[in-house]
Parts: C-alpha cells; structure tokens; sequence
C-alpha cells in the first residue's frame, strides 16, 4: 500500500510540467508550438530516465532497491506523451478549417519526423498497458519482453526528437548517454558488490 502510494506521488510529480503545459494550452495566447515542443521534451526525459535505470542499478548496485520506482517514471513518460499528442492536435487545429486538423495529421502522419513519434507512441503501448501486478502475472516470462519494447520505443522517440528538433547535437548528446548505458546489459560488471 505504501509503495502505491509512493508510485503515485512520484507519477504525480513527474507529471506536473506537463499539467501545467495542458493548462498553458487552455489560454488564447499561448503559443501552441513551444508548448508542444516542451511536452515533448519532458516526455523524452521521463522515457530516457525510465530506460536508464536498470543498467544504472547493475553498474551501482546499492541503486537496486529503487527499481520499483520505475513503473512511475514509464508511465509518466506514457501519460506525457499522451499530453504531447493533445497539444499537438491543438496546435494544428490553429493550420485548419474547423474539424479539418485530423486530415493535416494524417497527411504528414508519413513524413519522417511524424513516422518516428508515432511509431515510438506505437511501442510505448503495450509496455504501458502491461504496467500492473495483473499483466505481470497473466503475462509470466513474456512481461520482461513486453517491457523491454521501451527500448526501441526511446530510440525511435530520439530519432523523431533529432528530426523534429533544430538541437540535433542534444538528442546526439542524449542517445551517446542513453545508449552507452545499455551496454552494462550487454556487458554485466564483473565486480562482486
Ligand atoms: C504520438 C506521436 C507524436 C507526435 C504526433 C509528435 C509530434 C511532435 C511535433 C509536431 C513536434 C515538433 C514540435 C516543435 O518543435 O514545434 C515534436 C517534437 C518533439 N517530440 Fe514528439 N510527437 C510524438 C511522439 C513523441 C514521443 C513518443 C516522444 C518522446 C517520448 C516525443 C518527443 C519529442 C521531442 C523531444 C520533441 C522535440 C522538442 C523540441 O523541439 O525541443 N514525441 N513532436
């Protein structure tokens, strides 16, 4: 009980930049582009976290007791990318005619920089779903698997971050980063704690 309470003041937390994104879309004024690009960041840093926690817990092992936090922080990057979604629906509502901004959205759905959020949303999906002691016991041996779809889902989300993005050289800077810290999955440290 108390971990779930935990789980849910830290998934709030997390959740705060982007409640406040959401609240800034609510005002005339607002400039619906940075607020897109801003949920995008935060959802790309709660993903980037959530991926980097366990090669970080075998490299420093005393880190190991607060893999249970993960859970918060994956679904914080999920609930953020459903926000970053919305306002981008928002702000392409500003392009259309009245009800016409899913026609834009589906007509740049197949360019690179669209392809790549979407598909990364795509493999975000069922790790998110299966997030809960339920799924873990339906789902037996296939729930690592299912939770290691976020993986690719980070690594589609900074190649869409690099395309979409002016800052190449950050979504470079944050996949050396991301990147280089799996390979303590590959390569376990030998060292007994
Ligand atoms: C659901 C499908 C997605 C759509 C339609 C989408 C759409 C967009 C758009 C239109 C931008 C450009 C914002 C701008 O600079 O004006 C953007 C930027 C960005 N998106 Fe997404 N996105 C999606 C999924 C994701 C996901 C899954 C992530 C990460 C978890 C993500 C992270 C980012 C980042 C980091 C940026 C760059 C922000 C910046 O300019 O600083 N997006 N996205």
């Amino acid at each position: 009980m108390k971990r779930r309470l935990a789980l849910l003041a830290l998934w709030a937390a997390l959740m705060t930049p982007l409640v406040q994104a959401w609240w800034q879309a609510q005002n005339p004024d607002a400039d619906p582009d940075a607020l897109v690009a801003a949920s995008g960041t935060w959802a790309m840093a709660w993903l980037a976290v959530a991926v980097v926690m366990t090669p970080l817990a075998r490299a420093w092992r005393p880190l190991a007791r607060w893999l249970w936090l993960r859970r918060a922080v994956g679904l914080a990057a999920f609930a953020a990318t459903g926000v970053h979604l919305w306002l981008y629906v928002l702000a392409m509502r500003g392009f259309a005619e009245p009800g016409g901004e899913w026609a834009l959205i589906a007509d740049e759905a197949f360019t690179p920089g669209m392809l790549t959020g979407w598909a990364a949303l795509a493999l975000l999906l069922p790790p998110a779903l299966a997030s809960h002691d339920g799924a873990m016991r339906v789902l037996g041996r296939a729930w690592k698997p299912v939770q290691r779809l976020a993986l690719p889902a980070a690594a589609l989300a900074l190649l869409h971050m690099a395309v979409v993005h002016d800052g190449l050289a950050l979504a470079l800077a944050l996949a050396g980063v991301v990147g280089g810290l799996q390979l303590v999955r590959i390569f376990p440290s030998s060292r007994k704690a």
